[in-house]
């Protein structure tokens, strides 16, 4: 692996059943890396996602974290190992503030002390301009604070690698060009790879893309290359759109 490949894919397949939900996925990501996945509905892209996180067991294939073997890791010791995970299951706790729940997630470093512990969280409050939601219960909060609080939870234990499934989801114009401009801040200390199908924010993001179809690459360029390119217009379109040029 080159010096700066911290994620490594290889030929992973991901069957279920007779579905073949990843079809021989290879991908190299970069040290400090921002990667969209995009793809239309049912592309294969959360399944290779949740192979990236060890969620999933690839049947074939092989993935490769900051020079070591996922296969036969449990989630939680890749976990452990510094790979934040945001899936699109909510994971909040709803009877508890925003601040417990970012200090929960925050003191699941056992090496750090309690100053330390909160330290980190009002950084994380600061960083996220979380501060006029502190004490409002998460249950109680609109959904589009309660990504930025997800993403929060994710980032309290300080991962090396920050997996993003769909944070846009559900988001209003203005809240998809803020959680671009959050998660784009988090390649000064992280690995990035983001699910996203909202456009505009693959757009704002404007990094390098790959194109799922069929559980296989369609394209892998630069979000331009990538959204002008014929065949995943296609894709995204269908072949007989009206709209399609
Ligand atoms: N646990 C599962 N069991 C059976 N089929 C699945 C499972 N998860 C995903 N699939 C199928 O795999 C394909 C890819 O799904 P998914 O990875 O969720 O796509 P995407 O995230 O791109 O919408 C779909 O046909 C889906 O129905
Ligand atoms: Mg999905």
């Amino acid at each position: 692996m080159a010096p700066d490949t911290v994620v490594e894919a290889t030929g992973v397949v991901m069957r279920f059943g007779g579905v073949t939900a990843v079809d021989g996925a290879s991908m190299k990501l970069r040290r400090s890396e921002l990667r969209c996945l995009i793809g239309p509905n049912g592309a294969g892209k959360s399944t290779f996602f949740k192979c990236l996180s060890g969620q999933l067991a690839p049947t074939e294939g092989e993935i490769v974290l900051n020079g070591e073997s996922t296969a036969g890791r449990m989630v939680h010791e890749i976990a452990r190992h510094g790979v934040g995970v945001k899936t699109q299951v909510p994971s909040l706790m709803n009877g508890l503030s925003v601040h417990e729940n970012l200090w929960l997630a925050a003191r699941s470093i056992p090496s750090r002390t309690r100053s330390e512990v909160l330290t980190s969280v009002d950084a994380l409050i600061d960083q996220l301009g979380l501060g006029p939601h502190v004490w409002s219960a998460a249950g109680s909060l609109a959904h589009g604070q309660r990504q930025i609080v997800e993403l929060g939870v994710v980032l309290a234990p300080d991962p090396w690698l920050v997996l993003l499934d769909e944070p846009a989801g559900g988001l209003t114009r203005d809240e998809v060009e803020r959680m671009a401009e959050l998660v784009t801040e988090l390649t000064a200390r992280a690995t990035v790879v983001v699910v996203e199908h909202d456009m505009n924010f693959v757009r704002a993001i404007a990094q390098t893309v790959t194109a799922f179809h069929r559980g296989r690459i369609l394209a892998e360029g630069t979000a331009g290359e990538v959204l002008a390119d014929e065949r995943v217009r296609d894709v995204y379109l269908g072949k007989h759109h009206g709209e399609h040029k």
